[in-house]
């Protein structure tokens, strides 16, 4: 308890700081006023720009690191996607803070709600891991009252993002034209499969993308047919290039004042992905892939790159070597990698230290030869351990290695969990499934993974608290149809 004495100190301390502010507070007006008076113009210039940071930027925020709102906060998205590519895209959107607003025809909805189904009667996996933290409103965009409701939403969103075959955005009547003029701040950005050119009209899925982009034919094995790969690389990695270009846009469009197309075309970005392959296209040109295993083997290059199984796309060879339990695991393996400078600490390891001198060993270009023969040796040593205790005896002395993990593994792995890459959200009609949470950590922009809206959810949300219908007009666009599906409703593609 604090003693009389004490408190009186306080309050005498008190006292005195008020009078201190008082006199300050009159000494700044007092200056203030003093300032006013002499201010000249370019004084007054000078002030101002002191104020505001040579970068026109705001003051820094003084809220705590992820309590500031989200990175793309207050950007509106009409989304017109469906499938997987443009909902990747605006999926990333929505977790980075866009309010994305989901169009489905009414009755149907994205199509991938009825594919693949796990759960009778309920949207499936496809459908929910691409379309979290979005909204989503059923318009038929081919009724009158449908098209005067997108006309709205065009004025009141920043992006429009779609990834309908090529010409169906015209033929809804929402040409570039009409949309640029409707609201000449609106970004559209697009997926297409091809890029103007002799494709530009065909309609494309992943694995056309694969094999258009130049992909399929440099995956696989030297003596098999081409092969595609599980990475979604022709849809969701044109989803991401298209998302960038959108964040793009949208900070251009701060200085500029206008909106413009965005294009992605699914064959470019996945070209963009497999640039090292037409990379060594060009060094072709030039001799032998040397670090490629068919260079050690010694057969002869053709004229295009060839499939080289799971050599490194690097400079640094690698392979995938069996570990414990292959016999019976398709996964028991793992990804190694013969980095040159940790070669001495990997013929240790496996039992080979005069390899590190011998000079048929020794260095980058004496290996390439005999690639096949030093991973069959470093196998015999993987062979007789797990892939996490490979993983562990190999970062113990900085040897990169991968082990081979199933989607088992990923989907049970604590630490992709804790850092939300995996997340497990609860859905109303199908219970609790995992989905990817955003790949993009940034400090001060967290994402909270929502689950994917059930169809038409929030239509009439939209309509009134985003549109500003009111309930009467709300009837009538009820009984236009413009929102509820015709009397025998197209059926979406069952599972
Ligand atoms: C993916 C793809 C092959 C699917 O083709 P599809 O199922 O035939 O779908 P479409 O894009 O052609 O659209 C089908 C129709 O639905 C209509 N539609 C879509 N939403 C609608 C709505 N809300 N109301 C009314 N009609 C609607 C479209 O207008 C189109 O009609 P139209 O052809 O008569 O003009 C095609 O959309 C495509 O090539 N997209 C670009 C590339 C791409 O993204 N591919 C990867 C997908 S993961």
């Amino acid at each position: 308890m604090a003693t009389r004495k004490a408190k009186k100190a306080k309050s005498k301390t008190k006292a005195a700081k008020a009078k201190a502010k008082a006199t300050t507070k009159a000494a700044a007006k007092k200056t203030a006023k003093k300032v006013v008076k002499l201010k000249s113009k370019a004084r007054a210039r000078k002030a101002v720009a002191k104020a505001v940071p040579a970068n026109g930027l705001p003051k820094p925020s003084a809220r705590p690191w992820g309590q500031d709102g989200k990175a793309l906060d207050g950007v509106k998205v009409l989304d017109f996607t469906h499938v997987q590519s443009g909902p990747t895209c605006t999926q990333l959107l929505g977790y980075m803070g866009a309010d994305c607003i989901k169009v489905e025809r009414p009755g149907v909805g994205d199509i991938t709600r009825g594919q693949l189904r796990d759960v009778k009667g309920q949207d499936s996996l496809y459908f929910t891991m691409l379309n979290g933290n979005k909204r989503s409103i059923t318009i038929d965009s081919k009724n009158p009252k449908g098209k005067e409701i997108l006309e709205r939403l065009i004025k009141h969103c920043d992006v429009l993002v779609e990834n309908f075959a090529p010409g169906a955005l015209d033929r809804m009547g929402l040409t570039w034209d009409y949309i640029h003029k409707t609201n000449p701040r609106m970004i559209v950005a697009s997926v297409k499969g091809f890029g103007p050119g002799p494709y530009e009209d065909c309609k494309v899925y992943e694995n056309v993308a694969q094999c258009a982009g130049g992909t399929a034919s440099t995956t696989g094995f030297r003596d098999g047919p081409p092969l595609v790969t599980g990475a979604q690389i022709g849809d969701s990695g044109t989803g991401l290039h298209l998302a960038f270009g959108i964040v793009c846009a949208l900070h251009q469009r701060q200085r500029t004042g206008r909106g413009q197309k965005v294009l992605c075309a699914m064959q470019d970005g996945v070209l963009n992905l497999a640039r090292v392959k037409l990379r060594d296209q060009q060094r072709l040109a030039h001799g032998p892939l040397t670090e490629y295993s068919q260079y050690g083997e010694g057969i002869p290059f053709g004229k295009a790159v060839p499939r080289a199984g799971n050599d490194s796309g690097g400079g640094q060879p690698g392979w995938i070597l069996k570990c414990k339990g292959w016999e019976t695991d398709p996964d028991a393996y793992i990804y190694f990698i013969t980095q040159a400078p940790v070669w001495g600490p990997i013929c240790d390891l496996i039992g080979k230290p005069e390899w590190k001198t011998d000079p048929d060993y020794a260095t980058p270009p004496a290996r390439l030869p005999r690639l096949r023969h030093i991973f069959d040796t470093i196998e015999e040593w993987t062979k007789t351990m797990t892939k996490f205790e490979v993983m562990e005896k190999c970062n113990a002395v900085d040897i990169p290695v991968g082990p081979i993990l199933s989607m088992k593994e990923i989907a049970e792995e604590p630490s992709l969990r804790d850092t939300g890459t995996v997340v497990e959200v609860d859905h109303p009609g199908r219970g609790k499934y995992l989905t990817v949470g955003n790949p993009v950590k940034m400090s001060d922009s967290i994402t909270e993974v929502k689950r994917s809206p059930v169809l038409g959810e929030h239509t009439e949300e939209i309509l009134t608290k985003v549109l500003g219908y009111s309930a009467k007009e709300l009837e009538e666009i009820k009984a236009s149809g413009a929102i509820t599906a015709p009397e025998k409703p197209a059926k979406a593609e069952a599972a």
